[in-house]
This record gives structure tokens, sequence and C-alpha cells, in this order.
């Protein structure tokens, strides 16, 4: 069973008098653990698409099921809370908050949504400081690391609550080449480590391609899927 099922998803902004069909019945299915990109020029709907399964948006048609949870369904409320226990969240300019140390950017999600006693709390974030090599930074401000090493930073923050889900609309559109390459790398890094499903944005076709499923989206419909040899979905 797949961890998320889209079936002929849709959705439609209304600009004024004018409807913008942003996705046109997209259709999906995606195994946990897996390490997928969505892939596409400007405009084909890659954005829409990750904050429909962000369940930051809700959808014109069709059903999106993430794990037992028929989110289409959800409504505002239901949707924030869903969001919060499952799916966490990559940015293109990484949102840590400046005034809040490295440490602290990593453990707020936890204060946020979950109750976590202290020991467990120090625990999990010392671990995934570990993890994505940003121990010796733990008491650096965000002004003081590089934008690879805030990267860095935003990927642990995205799983310190342990998700079955992290959505990243274009991870590294503010990276260079190496680094970003390095940062993709950290991500299926933690995928191997935590299982957790990654998804991912993108169109600099140079990262794509470290991706085990790529789909591409084209005016908001899907017209590729390419599955890498070697990995435990091909
Ligand atoms: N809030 C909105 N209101 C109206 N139209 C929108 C809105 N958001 C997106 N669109 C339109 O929907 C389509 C898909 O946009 P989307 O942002 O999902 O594309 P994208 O693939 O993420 O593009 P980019 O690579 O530039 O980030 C585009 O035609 C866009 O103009
Ligand atoms: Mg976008």
């Amino acid at each position: 069973m797949g961890l998320i099922v889209s079936e002929n998803l849709q959705k439609d902004y209304q600009a004024g008098e004018v409807t913008v069909r942003a996705l046109k019945g997209v259709s999906f299915n995606i195994e946990p653990a897996s390490f997928v990109s969505f892939v596409g020029p400007s405009g084909s709907g890659k954005t829409t698409l990750l904050n429909l399964i962000g369940c930051l948006d809700k959808p014109t048609g069709g059903s999106l099921k993430i794990g037992e949870a028929d989110v289409s369904a959800l409504d505002r409320k239901q949707g924030a809370s869903f969001r919060g226990k499952n799916i966490g969240f990559i940015f293109q300019d990484f949102n840590l908050m400046p005034v809040l140390t490295v440490y602290e950017n990593i453990e707020y999600p936890l204060l946020m949504v979950q109750e976590v006693p202290v020991k467990e709390r120090e625990k999990r974030i010392l671990n995934l400081l570990q993890a994505v090599g940003m121990l010796e930074q733990k008491d650096k401000y965000p002004d003081q690391i590089s934008g690879g090493q805030k990267q860095r930073v935003a990927v642990a923050r995205a799983l310190v609550t342990n998700p079955m889900l992290v959505l990243a609309d274009e991870p590294t559109a503010n990276l260079d080449h190496s680094t970003a390459y390095r940062v993709i790398e950290l991500m299926k890094k933690m995928r191997d480590e935590f299982k957790t499903t990654f998804i991912f944005s993108t169109h600099d076709q140079k990262i794509v391609g470290e991706a085990e499923i790529i789909y591409t989206l084209e005016d908001g419909e899907l017209t590729g899927k390419q599955v890498k040899g070697g990995g435990k979905n091909a």
C-alpha cells in the first residue's frame, strides 16, 4: 500500500474572472521511505502539488490519501493538526529564526506540536545535530553559518518531530551546485537512517538525478515517471 495515494488530483485557482487550472488530474502512488522528486518548468504546478500534500491548501477535485488519512477531506484545523504530527518542511530560503541558535531552531517544532519530555527532547536534538554534522555549531546563530549549513539545520528541524514525510519545495534553489548536491545527499542519508519519505521539487536537472523516483510535471499534468536503478523502489 502506498504512503501517498493521489487520484485525479486537481487544483484550480480563481484569479479574478480567470480560473487557472494548476493541476489537471494528477495520479501517483508513493511508497514509504521513498526519495522522490517532482521536476518541471516554472508554472508547471510543483509548489501547488507540494502544498496539497503538505495540507497547506485543499484540492478542488480528486482525492489524496496520506497513510490512513484522506487529507483532501480535512478542514483547515484538522489539516494543521495532521501536518504538525506527520509532515516536516524544508524551504528554499531556509526559514530559520534569526534570534534562535541552531539548537533552538531545531527544538522549536517540538515545542510547538508535541509534548516531549525535556530529556527525550535533548537526546533527539543532539542526535540530529550529529546526523547532519552540525553538533559543533549548535550554539551559533543563523547569520553565523553558511547557506549549506543553514539547510543542514533545516533538514534536522524537519525531522525532529519524527514525521512520516518531509516535503522540500526547491530546497537547493539558493545554494551553489556542489552545496546543493551535498544537501540532497544529506537528505538521502536521513531517509536511510530514519526511513522517512522525502519529496522535493526542483527545476535543476543536475540535482534531480539524485532522486530515486522522478516525476515530471508539465502544465499541470504528470508527463513522466522515471525510476532509477539500484534503489529499493527500483
Ligand atoms: N495563488 C495563486 N493564484 C492564482 N494562480 C496561481 C496561484 N498559485 C499558483 N498559481 C498558478 O498556478 C500554476 C502553477 O503554479 P506553481 O506555483 O504550482 O508552479 P511551480 O511549478 O511551483 O513554478 P516555479 O518553478 O516557478 O516555482 C501557475 O500557472 C501559477 O501562475
Ligand atoms: Mg514553485
